[in-house]
C-alpha cells in the first residue's frame, strides 16, 4: 500500500518497552519506507481530542531504554464508551465518529496501536468504521491470547524476582512469613514466573483457587525441616476455593472498572492467626510497571515494532505481530480478544513448580 504518513499511539496501562516499540516503528517507517510519522498523545484520548505531534528521527533517538511511554497513555478513553461529565454526573457516549474524523484530519493512512486486549477491542471497532489499524501486543500481565509473550512481562518478572530475593534475607533473619503480592489481573503468569525465579515457597494464582489448610501445611512442613521462614507469592487475582477476588477499587470512568488488590492481607492475617508465625505483606503494585525494560523486552518490542510497520505497508490491517515459537507471525486482533490467556492446569511450568516443592495452594 502507498502509505505516506502513519500514526502511532500507546493505550491502556503503560509498561516497560513501549518506547522501544515507538523507537522501532518511527525509525523503520522513516528509513525503510520514507514515511512521515505522527505520535498520537495519551492513547485514544488524543485521537478523540485531536492531540498529536510529528515524530522525527531525532525525536526517538535515546528513548529505547526509557520506561513508560513518551506519547502518554490512557486506560479510560474507549471512543465507543467515552466518559464525560454533565452537570457533575458521569456519562458515557459514542465518540468514535470524532475519532474517525480526527484520523482523517491528521492525514494519516494507517495507525499502529500499541496495547493489550482493551486496545485491540477498540481497534476492531475502528477498523469496522474503515480505519487502517495494526496492533502491537503489550502488557505486563502476559494475558493476551495468540502470542507466546507480550513485551513488558519479562521486565515485570525481573522486578518481582529481585523483590523476592530481597525479602528472603529479611524473612530469614526475623523468622517471618513474607507475602508478596504481584499484578496480573485474572492471570497468574507474573506470580508463577516470578515465584519460581525468586524461589517462593507458596505461589497462589487465580487459576488454582487456594485452600488455606494447604498453605498452613506447607509452612509448617518447612518449619519442621528447620526453615523458620517462608515466602508466599500471591497473584492479585488469587482467590480462595469457593470465594471471590479482592477488589481494591473501582475506577468509574474506566471501561473495565475493577482494580484488584489486597488478597495478600487476608491470607497473611490467617497465616499469622493459625501458625502463630509473624507475617508481613508487601504489595509490589506499580513498581512492576515502572523503570527500564530488560534487554529481552527491548529486543521483543523492537521486533514487534519493525514487524508492525511491515504489516502496515503490506496492508494487513486488523493484524498484530505475535510471538510464536520464537518467530514473529501476523495474527488477527479479533482472534486474540476472544478470551484471556490464563495458565492452563496442564501447563508444564506448574509441574516444574510442584516438583521443586512449591505449594500452589491446593
Ligand atoms: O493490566 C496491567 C495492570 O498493571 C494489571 O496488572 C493491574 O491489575 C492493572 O493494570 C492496574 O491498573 P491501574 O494502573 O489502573 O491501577
Amino acid at each position: 500500500m502507498d502509505i505516506k504518513r502513519m500514526g502511532v499511539l500507546s493505550a491502556g496501562g503503560d509498561c516497560p518497552g513501549i518506547n522501544a516499540v515507538i523507537h522501532a516503528v518511527v525509525k523503520k517507517a522513516i528509513l525503510d519506507y520514507h514515511m512521515d510519522v505522527v505520535g498520537i498523545l495519551d492513547g485514544f484520548q488524543g485521537l478523540i481530542e485531536n492531540r498529536w505531534k510529528r515524530l522525527h528521527y531525532n525525536d526517538v533517538s535515546g528513548i529505547l531504554p526509557l520506561g513508560g511511554t513518551i506519547l502518554g497513555t490512557s486506560n479510560k478513553a474507549d471512543p465507543f464508551h467515552y466518559p464525560f461529565y454533565e452537570n457533575g454526573e458521569l456519562c458515557f457516549g459514542d465518540f468514535s465518529p470524532k475519532a474517525v474524523n480526527n484520523f482523517r484530519e491528521m492525514d494519516i493512512q494507517a495507525l499502529v496501536a500499541i496495547g493489550g486486549d482493551g486496545t485491540f477491542h477498540i481497534s476492531q471497532g475502528l477498523i469496522a468504521k474503515g480505519l487502517n489499524i495494526v496492533g502491537v501486543p503489550k502488557t505486563i500481565d502476559n494475558d493476551l491470547s495468540e502470542t507466546d509473550l507480550t513485551f513488558g512481562f519479562d521486565s515485570a518478572v525481573n522486578v518481582v524476582t529481585e523483590a523476592i530475593d530481597r525479602l528472603h534475607t529479611t524473612a530469614q533473619s526475623h523468622h517471618r512469613v513474607m507475602l508478596v503480592e504481584v499484578m496480573g489481573r485474572y492471570a497468574g503468569w507474573i506470580a508463577l514466573h516470578g515465584g519460581i525465579a525468586g524461589g517462593g515457597d507458596v505461589i497462589l494464582i487465580p487459576e488454582i483457587p487456594f485452600d488455606m489448610e494447604a498453605i498452613y501445611r506447607a509452612i509448617r512442613k518447612r518449619v519442621s525441616a528447620g526453615k523458620r521462614f517462608s515466602i508466599v507469592v500471591v497473584a492479585e487475582g488469587a482467590k480462595p476455593k469457593g470465594g471471590d477476588f479482592v477488589v481494591r477499587q473501582k475506577v468509574q470512568e474506566s471501561h473495565d472498572q475493577i482494580r484488584l488488590g489486597g488478597i495478600s492481607y487476608v491470607v497473611g492475617k490467617k497465616i499469622e492467626e493459625r501458625t502463630g508465625m509473624e507475617t508481613r505483606v508487601v504489595i509490589l503494585g506499580h513498581l512492576q510497571r515502572g523503570g527500564s525494560p530488560t534487554p529481552f523486552d527491548r529486543v521483543l518490542a523492537s521486533r514487534f515494532g519493525a514487524a508492525a510497520v511491515d504489516l502496515v505497508v503490506q496492508g494487513q490491517f486488523g493484524y498484530f505481530p505475535a510471538l510464536k515459537c520464537n518467530a514473529i507471525v501476523p495474527v488477527l486482533m479479533e482472534k486474540a480478544i476472544q478470551s484471556l490467556k490464563t495458565i492452563s492446569l496442564n501447563d508444564p511450568l506448574l509441574g516444574v513448580a510442584r516438583s521443586s516443592g512449591i505449594c500452589l495452594g491446593d
